[in-house]
């Protein structure tokens, strides 16, 4: 790490450390972080947000061995997924120690917990030491696509935080997996940078898909709405993506078409067309993807079409975000 950056991370430390609120990389997408330990500093991660109070945060701490530290309780398969997956994108919802104060988690007796896997973000925990750990959702808006480079946050929430550290684009672009415990029986309640296959190899086949509705968790996350960008987006199925197109061709709205089966840029079907060759690769797609949506959101088109990606697993966090981000039912892509 460049000696620039040590000395950015020792100070971001001091101001956690006096109450403030800091930006920092992860691999997954940008966070924004406050010590648990302070009321006030995590009662400001809400306000800057303007995320509802009773919607939980993630907690991060960077040594495994303290995971009994921050949970009451961590069942057998918890540890596999920790021992397998940590540092790195996966968020496990277990009961919440009394070292977790609750308005950090909403009110709620469970906690998320992650060790990221990023250098800028292990060190700066460490820096602050390993008895505090950093609440830190998405650092954007509530409800809006989440930052993958420090000058997303910085155009969104640059007025309204204490400092941004710079790492770069984060190498995944889409949020942790997040994995909740009933027993010894793994549920997926958010897709995302560990895949459904490699979770379900560490855990023998034991792992439940996500599930529009669990009863027992408050994910916002889960809401329809959430990762949305500014410009309607809609998301068809590749054999009637273009009668769309040509549709609102018609009616002279100026559309982008983020498409993954076409290699390249292909020549527009109309002036006010634009279409935009998304990776055919789920990792490469889910990378670029939030910072896609940033781009075109700001060219003020008046529709954002997607291609609706491939069925297989692979694509689940992908596919995920995209319904949510998507103005068009919730459940399934359209069809014709
Ligand atoms: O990749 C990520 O997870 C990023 C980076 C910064 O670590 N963080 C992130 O945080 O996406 P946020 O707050 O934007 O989304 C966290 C999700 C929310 O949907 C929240 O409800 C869920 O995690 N969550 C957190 N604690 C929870 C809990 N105790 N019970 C249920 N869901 C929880
Ligand atoms: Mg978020």
């Amino acid at each position: 790490m460049a000696s620039g950056m040590h000395d950015q991370i020792v100070s971001a430390a001091a101001r956690l450390r006096a109450g403030g609120v800091v930006a920092f990389p992860t691999e997954t997408v940008y966070g924004l972080g406050a010590d648990i330990s302070n009321p006030s500093a995590v009662r400001r991660i809400f306000e800057i947000k303007r995320r509802p109070v009773d919607h939980p945060l993630i907690v991060h701490f960077a040594d495994a061995a303290r995971l009994q530290y921050w949970a009451e309780e961590v069942p057998e398969a918890a540890w596999q997924l920790a021992e397998c997956f940590w540092p790195g994108p996966l968020t496990l919802i277990l009961p919440r120690s009394r070292h977790v104060p609750p308005d950090v988690t909403g009110g709620q007796d469970l906690v998320g917990l992650r060790i990221p896997d990023h250098p800028i973000a292990l060190a700066l925990l460490n820096e602050l030491g390993s008895e505090k750990a950093l609440a830190a959702p998405s650092a954007n808006r509530f409800g809006r696509v989440s930052p993958t480079t420090a000058a997303h946050v910085q155009e969104e929430l640059g007025h309204a935080v204490d400092m941004i550290l710079d790492g770069g684009a984060c190498k995944i672009g889409l949020e942790s997996t997040i994995v909740g415990f009933n027993g010894q029986t793994a549920t997926i309640l958010r897709p995302g940078g560990v895949s459904l296959a490699a979770l379900a190899e560490v855990l023998h086949g034991g792992i439940i898909l996500p599930q529009a509705n669990n009863p027992t968790v408050r994910v916002p996350g889960a809401l329809a709405s959430h990762y949305a960008p500014a410009t309607p987006l809609e998301v068809w199925p590749t054999g009637s993506l273009w009668q769309r197109v040509h549709e609102l061709a018609a009616q002279e709205r100026r559309v982008v078409v983020l498409g993954w089966s076409e290699p390249d840029s292909i020549s527009p079907e109309s002036s006010s067309t634009f279409y935009f060759p998304m990776p055919r690769e789920a990792a490469a797609y889910g990378s670029q993807l939030y910072a896609t949506l940033r781009r075109f959101d700001h060219e003020r088109f008046d529709y954002l079409l997607v291609e609706a990606p491939p069925a297989d697993p692979t694509w689940l966090a992908v596919a995920d975000r995209l319904q949510r981000a998507s103005c068009t039912p919730f459940d399934k892509f359209q069809s014709r």
